[in-house]
């Protein structure tokens, strides 16, 4: 029998060179119910964690942002596979989208979890988060909402932490530059599994919006 040919999935997309049109779903129909607190996965690839939290917490609503085509194609197909009536995916470049997907005030709370690290210095504008994508999360945050951030890698947690604490829209739950308490019962991400299985640290932070 003929072998369906495998799907390639490049390991990175570079983000400065992507260049397709965002298609803005319709927030109204997208959803069983519109009205439920929205949470936003970036970089969801395979759509494991945001998924699992959908299945645990249905009154909330999810939707991944995802950069590449077949991983879209792929939490899209889990979504209609476990009729999951809360869960939305997006191909987008969510650092040029994120303000046009979402309503002022509409987001609960949003992951960044384990970005890519783009290691080499002259890859750096590459990274997701930026004093850009902070003023977009923030503008697009309800007032009790929340950003959250992981990543394996101390050099990019350094230059995270540096630009949200000096950001005025932010206050980190935790106190100034603490790391968040350790959640028992908290999803594991992909990156996160397998960080915790080779002992590697994580560093995690959550931020809050500043009152006023
Ligand atoms: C290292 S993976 C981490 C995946 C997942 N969050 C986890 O913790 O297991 C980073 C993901 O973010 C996606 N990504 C990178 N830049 C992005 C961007 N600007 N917009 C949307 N997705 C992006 C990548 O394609 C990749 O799937």
């Amino acid at each position: 029998m003929a072998q369906k040919p495998k799907r390639r999935v490049r390991h990175h997309v570079n983000p400065l060179s992507f260049r397709r049109p965002v298609e803005l779903p319709d927030w109204s129909t997208a959803f069983a119910n519109p009205e439920l607190p929205l949470e936003v996965d970036v970089g969801c690839m395979h759509g494991t964690f945001m998924l699992e939290r959908a299945r645990r917490v249905p009154e909330h609503n999810f939707v991944g942002l995802e950069i590449r085509v077949p991983l879209v194609e792929e939490v899209r197909q889990r979504i209609e596979r476990d009729a999951l009536p809360n869960a939305r995916v997006v191909l987008c470049n969510a650092n040029t989208s994120f303000t046009d997907l979402f309503a002022p005030q509409s987001v609960h709370r949003v992951y960044v979890h384990f970005p890519d690290p783009w290691f080499k210095a002259k890859h750096h504008k590459r990274r997701l988060v930026k004093p850009e994508f902070l003023d977009a999360v923030a503008s697009r945050l309800t007032p009790d909402g929340e950003l959250q951030f992981a990543t394996d890698y101390k050099d990019y947690a350094e230059e995270v932490l540096d630009l949200v604490e000096a950001h005025p829209r932010y206050t980190n739950r935790f106190g100034p530059r603490a790391p968040a308490q350790p959640d028992p019962e908290r999803v594991l991400t992909n990156r996160e599994a397998w960080h915790l299985s080779l002992g590697d640290p994580v560093y995690r932070y959550h931020w809050g919006l500043a009152p006023g």
